[in-house]
């Protein structure tokens, strides 16, 4: 795992923008997270496609999570939230772009659908995740199976009450979604985590140096082989270790890659 520490959320913006368009130039499959973390690189990737080129024609997109019960055309559904973002900017193939059917007159069969998409894709290349302030990473919350598949769960009362600034009202915010499990989210095949502000202080300090443990879903990224967690200096407060992580990334090779 590697941690990368910025001073501000625009630093971390510009270089998951970098690390992203990487992946972009070899046409690779992404895979994409909502909320507010995610905006600054999006508007960033945004800027480098109408300025410096950047295309995205070859990549295909799938998100990690939606709302059951909110049609693809309510503003806070996931499916219009990455188009009015990021996606309806770019030109990313409409239909490449790829989320769970929160509206499916069968769930279950939803969710194993979307599983097989993206398998027949070829798997995602690079995972953008955020963070819940509890841990949960897409909709995983606190006790999530650290090996499971796309399937529906219910949110913690935390996460409805911190998504809750999205919707007029607590009431409006679904309590039901799907969203890829943690087994999902680890078959990808590099996993980006950004995280800003010091509200994220705790989380990432569990998710970096607590247990590997479902009680912190996001401490599965500890498990995994490539697994980059970028933080501004807010949201790496609490990291006991951030020296060593700061002069880790002083003395990286020039030869490897982020
Ligand atoms: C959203 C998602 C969630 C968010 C997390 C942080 O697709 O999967 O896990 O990444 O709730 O949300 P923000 O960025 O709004 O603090």
């Amino acid at each position: 795992m590697e941690i990368l520490i910025r001073d501000t959320p625009q630093e971390v913006a510009a270089q998951a923008a970098t690390i992203i368009a990487g992946y972009v130039r070899e046409g690779s499959t992404l895979g994409l997270s909502t909320g507010s973390t995610p905006l600054a690189t999006y508007r960033e990737l945004i800027r480098r496609h109408r300025e410096e080129g950047l295309s995205f024609a070859q990549a295909q997109m799938f998100l990690l999570d939606e709302y059951i019960g909110l049609p693809y055309d309510h503003p806070q559904s996931y499916h219009a939230t990455i188009r009015r973002e990021f996606t309806a900017h770019i030109d990313v193939h409409d239909e490449h772009v790829h989320s769970p059917a929160g509206m499916a007159e069968d769930l279950i069969r939803a969710t194993a659908d979307y599983e097989r998409d993206i398998e027949a894709a070829g798997g995602v290349d690079l995972q953008l995740l955020g963070v819940g302030t509890n841990g949960h990473i897409g909709f995983n919350e606190p006790g999530s199976s650290l090996n499971s598949l796309t399937r529906i769960k219910t949110l913690h009362p935390q996460t409805v009450a911190d998504n809750s600034r999205f919707f007029d009202s607590p009431e409006q915010v679904p309590h039901q979604v799907i969203t890829q499990g943690l087994g999902t989210i680890q078959r990808a095949r590099h996993l980006l985590l950004l995280a800003t502000g010091q509200r994220k202080a705790e989380a990432v300090q569990r998710l970096v140096e607590g247990p590997l443990a479902a009680a912190c879903p996001a401490s599965i990224l500890q498990w995994h082989r490539h697994a980059t967690v970028l933080v501004d200096a807010e949201a790496a407060s609490l990291l006991h270790d951030a020296p060593y992580y700061r002069y880790v990334e002083e003395h990286k090779p020039s030869w490897q890659r982020y």
